[in-house]
């Protein structure tokens, strides 16, 4: 049985979404108002739809912590749609059969596998649980995360490298501002933002959408977490498989990524130095902080590409799933382009992985038990 789960629920034009956390140690002092920060992290970037402007999302504790520290108990957050009470009838709980069905299956959504699948005729008993409202959740969960990794000086921070083809020059980022700063399309190339807002405004207007690339950079992390030992303990592998779990997320490379498959061994490979100072170290980190499935101690570097949003309001060509008759794609209030939201997520879901890892290693009765697990391995470790 894993010691670290989650699960959430909610749709979302429902009531409200939730999840429940299980594993967080006992002793750990929530901040509620960081939590939210990166809620309001989430909702913000330019090319987001309507629905950003209803809604002002906040984590609600509902369990397992009392006086603002966690017992040890599973926690339950909520996350209240204020767009609910637009839709009471159109997602009554209990009540009868209200409102138009959606049967313009949209091409890139989960419409019509789903409908197929679940035996529905109306792809809204799809399109509400399959749309990435849900990753409020995930965020307020991952902040949750970031708290516990901060005690235990880790830190998790994104930034997005490329939207519409439109890519970042990495000699004009300030790394040390990712994470501080504030950008509307959490980019800190300022220059590509301007150019990125400019490509998203021109998709704006075709009704077009735009995907593009974020990375997840985690400062801090001891090395060996994770393992070489078997398949499903890879943290590399954890890392592509939660980045993989955002919705529309169709890529994920890990340091060097894709690169890889194109340099030879030597223009890949991070060689080793030593000196007292540092003892063994490296000057590179095309590992992106991981070798052999497990953290190695350098930052560890993960990038996720996101298509582009599969609701266009000039719509694609479909077919109505009720009357079979070819039709343009049903538009539903939607983002233009999501990546900075995406790269939020992203974030949120990798604290998740690296909380997970963490307390596996050094345990997750207590605070204080793991604080001082980790302290004693580091000691070992780095000698
Ligand atoms: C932060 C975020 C926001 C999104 N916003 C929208 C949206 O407004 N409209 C839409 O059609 N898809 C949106 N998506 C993408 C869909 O949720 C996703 O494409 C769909 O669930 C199908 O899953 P798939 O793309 O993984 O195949 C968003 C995704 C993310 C991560």
């Amino acid at each position: 049985m894993a010691n670290f789960r989650f699960l959430t629920a909610g749709e979302s034009h429902g009531q409200c979404l939730t999840a429940i956390v299980e594993g967080i140690p006992a002793g750990l002092k929530i901040n509620l108002d960081e939590i939210n920060k990166d809620m309001a992290r989430r909702q913000q970037g330019y090319g987001r739809g309507g629905r950003m402007k209803i809604e002002t999302d906040k984590a609600e504790f509902l369990s397992g912590v009392r006086f603002g520290e966690t017992m040890g108990d599973p926690v339950t957050i909520k996350v209240a749609n204020r767009d609910w009470q637009n839709w009471t009838d159109r997602m009554s709980v209990m009540g009868e059969e209200y409102g138009d069905k959606v049967t313009a299956v949209r091409p890139g959504h989960a419409d019509l596998t789903g409908v197929l699948k679940y035996d529905r005729d109306d792809a809204r008993d799809i399109l509400e649980r399959a749309s990435a409202r849900e990753t409020a959740t995930r965020v307020a969960v991952g902040g949750l995360c970031k708290q516990l990794l901060k005690a235990c000086g880790i830190e998790v921070v994104s930034h997005v490298v490329k939207i519409g083809g439109i890519g970042i020059d990495e000699s004009a980022v300030d790394y040390s501002q990712i994470g501080q700063g504030s950008s509307e399309l959490n980019c800190y190339d300022p220059a590509a933002e301007e150019k990125m807002k400019q490509r998203i405004h021109e998709a704006m207007v075709e009704g077009d959408t735009l995907g593009g690339v974020f990375e997840v950079i985690i400062r801090g992390v001891p090395l060996g977490l994770g393992s070489h030992i078997q398949w499903d303990k890879r943290l590399d592998g954890k890392l592509a498989w939660a980045m993989m779990g955002i919705q529309a997320i169709k890529g994920v490379e890990i340091g060097a990524g894709f690169k890889c498959g194109e340099l030879p061994g030597s223009q890949i490979h991070d060689e080793m130095f030593y000196d007292e100072k540092h003892n063994v170290y490296r000057k590179t980190n095309r590992a992106g902080g991981l070798e052999g499935g497990m953290s190695n101690g350098e930052d560890i570097v993960v990038r996720a590409c996101m298509k582009p949003i599969p609701t266009l309001m000039k719509p694609l060509h479909s077919v109505d799933i009720g009357s079979g008759e070819e039709v343009l794609a049903c538009k539903e209030r939607s983002d233009v382009c999501a990546v900075s939201a995406a790269s939020v997520v992203g974030e949120a879901m990798a604290a998740i992985v690296i909380a997970e890892a963490l307390t596996d290693k050094f345990g997750n009765d207590a605070m204080v038990d793991l604080l001082a697990a980790m302290q004693a391995y580091k000691a070992r470790v780095q000698g």
